[in-house]
């Protein structure tokens, strides 16, 4: 699928975020923890965003899900600026955030019906109860959540870690979104069950177009998983490339370094593909 030609959904450009704090003396301090930072993610397409923790990665993210606001450039969705008067709802129907830690970002005192139904209904409040019933069981299908009937009425503490992650998605999904940002969805995961949720991942953009943004600091699964990759080091995009081409040919001396650090860079790209996603 060549989808750098595809047109841009979303796009920061040239984006800086800074955060007050105070250093040990007690001095203030200001953290520059995105720093002139562009990327662009085009329709259907898996962009790896890869950097060591503190690059700026999550920072950058949650600009582009209208989290938090630039101290200074744009981020455009469809081509349109964000500006104070962008709708909130309007704007997390397009963009959905998938967390880092599925036990943390799930309400445990609730059920699966619950929780995608809450979602379905204030995105579709049109919708008939039968109607949201269905849509539930189509979800849990599409996560591979299956047969939907036997997770429709469990509770999230009754699911591993790797399912956990699947009712995030399933949740992202459930408001039809044109992007998915991915925030190290794997990285609390056994080792195991990581490459079914890449996996899962590939799927979702294929079968519903979903442009994703997947964030990680394990070059390892981006290179498996990405159409293009995008490298972060103290704030700054770094290198930004087709993924195999940037692999085989690293300009910057950090993504060398990662790159370097990797367990056995031959055997970057995993050999064996799970048959279950
Ligand atoms: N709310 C905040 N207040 C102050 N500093 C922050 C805040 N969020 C992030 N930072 C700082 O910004 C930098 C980038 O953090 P982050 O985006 O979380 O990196 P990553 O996701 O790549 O690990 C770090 O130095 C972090 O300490
Ligand atoms: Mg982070």
């Amino acid at each position: 699928m060549n989808t750098a030609e595809s047109p841009v959904v979303l796009a920061a450009d040239d984006v800086t975020i800074t955060f007050d704090g105070r250093d040990e003396q007690g001095r203030r301090t200001t953290v520059r923890a995105c720093d002139g930072v562009s990327l662009a993610l085009h329709a259907g397409e898996i962009v790896a965003l890869v950097g060591e923790s503190g690059s700026g990665k999550t920072t950058i993210a949650r600009a582009l899900a209208r989290i938090l606001t630039p101290s200074d450039g744009e981020i455009r969705l469809h081509g349109a600026a964000i500006t104070k008067r962008t709708k909130r709802l309007e704007y997390a129907k397009q963009v959905q955030l998938v967390y880092q830690d599925p036990f943390a970002s799930l309400n445990s005192l609730k059920t699966l019906r619950h929780i995608l139904g809450r979602v379905i209904r204030i995105h579709h409040p049109q919708l008939s109860g039968r109607d949201v019933d269905a849509r539930i069981h189509e979800l849990l299908e599409l996560v591979a959540l299956t047969p939907s009937k036997d997770y429709i009425d469990r509770y999230p503490t009754s699911l591993s870690g790797g399912q956990r992650q699947r009712v995030s998605i399933a949740r992202a999904l459930a408001v039809e979104p044109s992007v998915i940002l991915a925030d190290e969805p794997t990285s609390m995961l056994d080792v195991s069950i990581r490459l079914d949720v890449l996996n899962l991942l590939d799927r979702i953009r294929r079968e519903q177009g979903v442009s994703i943004l997947y964030i990680t600091h394990d070059i390892a699964s981006a290179r498996y998983v990405s159409d293009r990759m995008c490298v972060m080091y103290h704030g700054r995009m770094v290198e930004t490339g087709p993924t195999e081409e940037l692999i085989s040919n690293p300009q910057h001396p950090y993504t060398r370094l990662l790159l370097d650090a990797a367990p056995d860079p031959s055997r970057v790209k995993p050999t064996r593909y799970p048959q279950s996603v």
